[in-house]
Parts: C-alpha cells; sequence; structure tokens
C-alpha cells in the first residue's frame, strides 16, 4: 500500500491472532501479509523460498522472527542462521538479504512505512499489502 493508504489507522480487532492458521490462508513466496499493527509498525507474515535480493532500510529497523523452517539473514561480513524460535533485527542503514533453502515461515515487525526491497524498486517490491 502507498504512504499515504499506509498512515491509514485501521479499526482494532479484539481478537487473538494464530499464526498457523494465518500462515494457511496464503502459500506464494516473498509477498508480506498484514496481520496486526501496533505503534505505528505493521507485523507481517511471510513465506520465503529462495534468495531475495540485496537491499536495505535507510530509516527503519526490521526485526525477522523465524516460525518455521530456517531462515539465513545474509549481512555483508556475516550470515546469522535463525531457525523456529528464533529473531534477528536488522538495524536501519544495513545491507541484507534473506534467504531460505526451504520454506520458512516468517514473522516481521516493521514500521508502516517499511518498503519489502529498502531502496530498490523492483519486479520483487510488493506496494500494495493485503491484510489477512
Ligand atoms: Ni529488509
Amino acid at each position: 500500500m502507498g504512504m499515504s493508504e499506509a498512515r491509514k489507522s485501521h479499526r482494532p480487532k479484539l481478537e487473538r491472532v494464530n499464526l498457523s492458521e494465518k500462515f494457511d490462508l496464503f502459500d506464494y513466496y516473498w509477498s508480506p501479509k498484514i496481520v496486526g499493527e501496533l505503534n505505528g509498525s505493521y507485523v507481517k507474515l511471510v513465506k520465503l523460498k529462495g534468495e531475495f535480493v540485496w537491499h536495505k532500510h535507510a530509516k527503519e529497523d526490521e526485526l525477522f522472527l523465524v516460525t518455521k523452517g530456517k531462515l539465513t539473514v545474509k549481512l555483508r561480513h556475516k550470515d546469522i542462521r535463525l531457525g523456529p524460535g528464533e529473531f534477528f533485527v536488522v538495524p536501519r542503514g544495513v545491507e541484507h538479504k534473506p534467504v531460505a533453502q526451504r520454506e520458512a515461515q516468517v514473522v516481521l515487525i516493521e514500521r508502516k512505512t517499511t518498503r519489502n526491497t529498502g531502496q530498490i524498486r523492483n519486479e520483487r517490491t510488493v506496494q500494495n499489502l493485503e491484510r489477512i
């Protein structure tokens, strides 16, 4: 969703969110879905498989929490390997590239303004995030 759309507040649902039920609602990769929001940030779910593109977010930190599978967050001088129950926060300005050999299910927490491909805009960029 565009910047102005992203800033619109959403009436909160007073219901719990079950992650595996939400993950069952979609099966395409690299397409984050919004499942919650708080304090100007979204909680997103994404299924990852294969390699993403190198990118960075100049003004936004980005949390990757793995709930299923394995995810490597490649940094320029280090690889962060995550399994279920582990998370890593990519600090703003740090180049990163998520890689998953097999399907990984990941929770993202990041500001509403964060674009999935960071400073890059290409065919992997997702503009209009669906709420599920
Ligand atoms: Ni990123």
